[in-house]
């Protein structure tokens, strides 16, 4: 009798060990599957969209990257009521491509990059097409994020769809007034 009791203990601590195993190996797993090498892009003109970056990057762990025009652009430069403003000029010829501070931005060992930038006139800056254009995005999922006075990004998303055909694109956001939980839910969504 005491040796099926000993017998009994055995096997439900033999059980119990399995048990915890099984979960550790699960876990693991789930954190090797979240482990994607993050990059956040961004150009922000007046502050916006680097606070959009901030907050993909204190929920992604992702590093982070200031997208720079080799000269800023000052407060009568942004005008868009001004036709002779830097913007509008700059906007308004879609192969014109403002040039960068730093050309080439090391994307290497990055599984995801974001690439973030405003809405100017329902569209993305054209310094974002010099910096893609600088860049090389190959092995890469490049997802797009802007900011806005109210349009959204889908014209943008677009665009760049059919300007960049060869870059493998995930779904962008729009993240004017969003919350933390929608912008966990989109990085769910699209895998990270
Ligand atoms: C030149 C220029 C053009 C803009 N065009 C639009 C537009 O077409 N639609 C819109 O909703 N917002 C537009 N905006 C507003 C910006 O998209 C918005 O303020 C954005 O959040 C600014 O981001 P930033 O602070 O990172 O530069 C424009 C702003 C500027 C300076």
């Amino acid at each position: 009798m005491r040796r099926l009791f000993y017998l009994a203990a055995a096997l439900a601590i033999a059980a119990v060990a399995l048990h915890s195993c099984s979960n550790k190996h699960t876990e693991r797993n789930n954190s090797e599957e979240n482990s994607a090498k993050v990059l956040i892009c961004y150009f922000s003109a007046t502050g916006t969209t680097e606070k959009a970056a901030q907050r993909i990057a204190s929920l992604t762990g992702g590093d982070i990257h200031s997208i720079e025009p080799q000269v800023a652009y000052t407060d009568s430069d942004l005008d868009w009521r001004d036709s002779l403003s830097r913007s509008y000029v700059e906007m308004h010829n879609r192969s014109f491509r403002p040039a960068l501070l730093d050309s080439v931005t090391d994307m290497s060992g990055y599984d995801v990059v974001f690439i973030g930038y405003p809405n100017w006139w329902n569209t993305h800056p054209t310094i974002i097409n010099t910096f893609i254009e600088a860049n090389d995005f190959q092995g890469t999922t490049v997802v797009p994020f802007m900011t806005s006075g109210g349009s959204n990004i889908i014209n943008s998303e677009n665009e760049l769809h059919e300007e960049y055909p060869a870059i493998r694109w995930a779904k962008g956001m729009l993240m004017n007034s969003v919350s933390d939980n929608d912008i966990k839910d989109w990085l769910n969504e699209i895998g990270i």
